[in-house]
């Protein structure tokens, strides 16, 4: 059973815990997102994934990060993170991946967004290009 709910303090050591297990991925610390849009699929009482996002202005608004746990991956856990958060904005979302990580690439287009343009040395650690990804919500 699947939910989506805002994350909570107490969801931030599973956080961290899917950031370490995904290197594509952005590695906040993970109090950082609370501020923030922040969102966790739940499933039997486990994080399975979170999806943390900002309005940058009206009708602007940018993925932060985007993770799930290796062992919930295709089984739609993203697909439910990225689908709640598309509901609730108007306008154009904007979000960054690591030109490698071709998974997500893939994953983001599944989705509905198109690539950009790509940002040369985006990345450090390692040091890597950025593709700039855009969603359209009308
Ligand atoms: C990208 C990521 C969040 C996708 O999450 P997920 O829960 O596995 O994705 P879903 O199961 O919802 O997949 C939805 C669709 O996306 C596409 N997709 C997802 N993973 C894919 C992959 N590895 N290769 C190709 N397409 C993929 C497919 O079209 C899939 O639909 P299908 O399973 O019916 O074919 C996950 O792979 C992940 O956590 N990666 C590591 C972290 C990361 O790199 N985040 C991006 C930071 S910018």
């Amino acid at each position: 059973m699947l939910e989506i709910r805002p994350g909570q303090p107490h969801d931030l050591a599973e956080i961290a815990a899917i950031q370490t297990a995904s290197p594509g991925a952005a590695a906040w610390p993970a109090a950082d997102y609370l501020p923030y849009d922040l969102r966790v699929a739940v499933c039997e009482n486990r994080v399975a994934g979170f999806l943390a996002a900002r309005t940058v202005a009206e009708g602007e608004s940018e993925i932060l990060n985007l993770a799930v746990a290796p062992e919930f991956r295709r089984q739609g856990f993203g697909r439910a993170l990225m689908e709640s958060f598309l509901r609730g904005v108007r306008g154009a979302v904007f979000l960054e991946v690591r030109r490698s990580n071709s998974d997500a690439r893939e994953f983001y287009k599944s989705m509905g967004f198109h690539e950009l343009t790509l940002r040369q040395d985006y990345y450090s650690q390692p040091p890597e290009a950025a593709i700039v990804m855009k969603f359209h919500s009308c």
